[in-house]
């Protein structure tokens, strides 16, 4: 189950006391230097573990597509900041963000309770690997992820210059269950009927989705269905080449590892923004 959250939620989440102290309660913590204070104008839930939110984009703020951001809540002296995959491309006019719930997480016990109309912090510089300067001119690039692992490749696909620079975009998202592949599946949806980038992706987009806890007709890691060739027969594509193919790996640290360990049996070399290579990764979190 997932809903928009509109005024009317907004007013019964204010009602139950269940978001951030209100106006007249909060307490009125100094906005810290070099931090950007945003509006939170929509909040989505897809489960209980997941929800994305977007909020205003500051005029002056500049980042590239897969870049992160630090967040945070101006709910104390000395907020608490984490590292947030920006979702949304460089062009768009706001900032999207694709968000876990930990339930005791410092951060994420209070952003899932934002609702429209609060305060985001936003550090002011975006840095990150998953850029598309670090890697060598290609043909194809796989974005292979897990979990929220999947929020820069939300940036990059709907960012022109990624078709600009590859004739086909494989990416690949890999969750426990159905619902947590839901954002994925809308996002890449969307992409192909947007007015503005939609001829430009047409049909040179492919999402890969899996589970591997829920049963769905297509299961199993993507590390798995790599190695046993599942992958390449399911999309009917040739397997993966360093000659022609880039790769960006973003999710856990135990799936980062063993897709670098994959594709570097393949010979593909890992690159950055002043060395570019064959392929990058990020982590989605840390532990
Ligand atoms: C480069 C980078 C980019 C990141 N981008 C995102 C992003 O786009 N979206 C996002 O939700 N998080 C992202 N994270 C993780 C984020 O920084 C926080 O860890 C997360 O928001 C939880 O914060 P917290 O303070 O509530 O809990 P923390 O104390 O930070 O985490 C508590 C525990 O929860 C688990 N956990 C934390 N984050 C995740 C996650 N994303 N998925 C599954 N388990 C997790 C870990 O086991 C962690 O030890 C990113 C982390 C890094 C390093
Ligand atoms: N997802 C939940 O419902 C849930 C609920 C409560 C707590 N948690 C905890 O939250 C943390 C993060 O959970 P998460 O589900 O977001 O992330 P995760 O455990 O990293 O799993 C996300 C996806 O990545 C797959 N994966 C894990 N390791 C891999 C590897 N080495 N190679 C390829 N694929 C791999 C998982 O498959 P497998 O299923 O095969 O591992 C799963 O489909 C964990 O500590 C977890 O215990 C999760």
């Amino acid at each position: 189950m997932h809903h928009d959250m509109t005024i009317h939620d907004k007013v019964d989440a204010m009602q139950s006391g269940s978001a951030l102290p209100r106006d007249a309660e909060r307490p009125a913590f100094p906005i810290p230097a070099n931090v950007y204070a945003e509006t939170v104008l929509s909040v989505r839930h897809y489960t209980d573990r997941l929800f994305a939110f977007r909020i205003t984009r500051p005029q002056a703020f500049r980042f590239r597509s897969g870049e992160f951001a630090m967040i945070g809540l101006p709910n104390a002296e000395k907020p608490v900041f984490r590292a947030y995959s920006i979702a949304s491309p460089s062009w768009d006019e706001e900032i999207e963000f694709f968000s876990i719930k930990v339930q005791d997480g410092p951060l994420t016990k209070y952003l899932q309770k934002i609702v429209p109309g609060d305060t985001v912090l936003m550090r002011q510089k975006s840095t990150g690997t998953l850029i598309l300067d670090a890697l060598t001119p290609g043909r194809r690039l796989f974005m292979i992820s897990t979990g929220t692992g999947f929020a820069p490749f939300a940036s990059l696909v709907r960012d022109p210059e990624t078709f600009e620079k590859f004739e086909q975009v494989i990416v690949t998202h890999t969750c426990r269950d159905h619902a947590e592949l839901q954002y994925g599946v809308e996002l890449i949806e969307n992409l192909k009927h947007d007015p503005l980038i939609g001829e430009l992706v047409n049909d040179r987009v492919t999402l890969y989705s899996t589970t591997t806890r829920e049963v769905t007709p297509r299961m199993g890691r993507i590390t798995r269905l790599i190695e046993n060739g599942r992958f390449y027969t399911d999309l009917d594509i040739a397997p993966l080449n360093p000659e022609t193919d880039r790769v960006m790996i973003c999710g856990s640290m135990d799936m980062i590892k063993d897709v670098k360990e994959l594709v570097e049996a393949r010979d593909f070399v890992e690159g950055s923004v002043s060395n570019p290579g064959q392929f990058v990764v990020e982590r989605a979190f840390v532990g």
